[in-house]
């Protein structure tokens, strides 16, 4: 089988990885890929947003299965073009994918089909929501609707900085037009855990529980950052807490989108928070994680194409799913300065028997350099959460660029709740 996928980062390079266990695949093509995914797949160079290309490219080629993995091409309808040319597609159509593309969309979902969420109020009107914002209580957290590259959300502890945050978001549109509306929503605590999921639309499936770490330095502090590494499986995540997940959030989204006339199909995130009033929605996420992906791929025991192909079908079988009873770890390598400011071009040297997933870095005659802000993603698994931390910081020391960063206590927090 002749594959595409779509993306140019590390959960890219993971899924790329993954899929080639299969042995039906003959070609992965990467639109665009990066230079170090070009030691495991073909190289093309069409951006991820360039839609019109990317579906000639795969009607040329003939390709069997599309794989879209990151949000924007999702959002901006690239499954439905894809499809209309008769290519198979992994992911969800455009008006399954708003369920990330607009928070207010996903709010109002979650309201109306009683899904725990915290508690909101959606604003278009910059007066209404500085007025709102007078009033409530804080902290506060205030969330431009549309895509952000995850920034969009501000916490605010105070209230001038909830009048900072709506003027930043609404009226000097830091994250451009996706400020236009703003969430504002009640201050959440508890443990947050990822969980993908696989749906045709009509089985759901969880993947293995995940803990990302946004913050870019140690000890959660810090700017939020895409994710500076992951662990699986979370140690809050409780089978308790899987089957109450099952029942409150995951069955009624996938009825309620189906409902709303918006079947998802592909790789459905939850972004949850245990609260002490139950677990509760932080954010939906149309597709895989980053880097999520990168421990929970590594676990899965399953064949990765024939779940996607199954999915495609409408025939997903939750015995088809099956993840190893193990732990990964991934520590994020990043240039130092991210996720500000950073030089790049710098030569990298690895080890090659390594799980290194490659998030930005290029081919310089021939040589790989750094070439994004999270450069590589190093990924262990083993049958406790405390080797697979230490086997990946092991690995991390093999590895060297000038201007590399990584936090050191990827983790720890998890150690210190874990049961194993
Ligand atoms: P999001 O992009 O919606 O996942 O938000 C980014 C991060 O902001 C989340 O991972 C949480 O850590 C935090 N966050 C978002 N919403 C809330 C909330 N209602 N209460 C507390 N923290 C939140
Ligand atoms: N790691 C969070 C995300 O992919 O949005």
């Amino acid at each position: 089988m002749k594959i595409m996928v779509v993306g140019g980062g590390g959960r890219e390079h993971a899924i790329i990885k993954k899929l080639k266990e299969n042995s039906s695949v003959e070609e992965i093509f990467a639109l665009p890929g990066n230079g170090g995914i070009a030691a495991d797949a073909t190289c093309v160079d069409i951006g991820a947003k360039d839609i019109e290309k990317i579906v000639d490219f795969a009607v040329n080629n003939h390709i069997d299965l599309a794989v879209v993995a990151p949000d924007d091409p999702l959002v901006m309808g690239a499954v439905d073009a894809l499809r209309e040319k008769g290519i198979k597609t992994f992911g969800p159509d455009s008006k399954a994918a708003i369920i990330e593309g607009s928070k207010a969309f996903s709010k109002d979902l979650m309201k109306k089909y009683n899904i725990p969420t915290a508690a909101y109020e959606t604003f278009d009107n910059i007066e209404k929501a500085l007025e709102y914002v007078e009033k409530c209580p804080v902290p506060v957290v205030v969330k431009a609707d549309g895509l952000a590259l995850g920034k969009g959300v501000i916490i605010a502890e105070t209230r001038e900085q909830a009048v900072d945050a709506v003027n930043t978001i609404m009226r000097d549109r830091a994250f451009g037009d996706s400020g236009s509306k703003v969430v504002i929503e009640e201050f959440l605590t508890g443990p947050e855990v990822s969980v993908l999921s696989f749906t045709d639309g009509k089985t759901v499936v969880p993947m293995v529980s995940s803990m990302d770490h946004k913050r870019a330095l140690d000890g959660d502090k810090g700017l939020n950052t895409g994710g500076m590494g992951t662990v699986a499986p979370n140690p809050y995540y409780t089978e308790e807490v899987a089957e109450e997940c099952m029942q409150t959030i995951f069955i009624p989204t996938i009825d309620a989108m189906n409902r709303e006339g918006r079947t998802f199909s592909g790789c459905l995130y939850f972004g949850l928070m245990l609260t002490d009033k139950g677990p509760k929605v932080i954010e939906y996420n149309c597709r895989f994680g980053d880097p999520e992906t990168q421990v929970v791929l590594p676990l899965l025991e399953s064949d990765l194409l024939d779940i996607m192909l199954s999915i495609y079908d409408g025939k997903l079988d939750p015995y088809q799913v099956k993840f190893r009873d193990e732990c990964a770890a991934c520590v994020v390598m990043a240039s130092k300065g991210y996720p500000v400011k950073y030089e790049k071009g710098f030569p990298i040297t690895m080890p090659e028997d390594k799980n290194i997933y490659v998030a930005g870095a290029a081919l310089k005659d021939g040589k790989l350099v750094t070439s994004g802000g999270r450069v590589l993603g190093v990924t262990e698994t083993a049958p406790t959460l405390k080797e697979a931390v230490e086997k990946a910081y092991e690995t991390v020391s093999k590895v060297s660029f000038e201007n590399a960063y990584f936090r050191k206590d990827i983790g720890k927090r998890a150690l210190m709740a874990g049961r194993r």
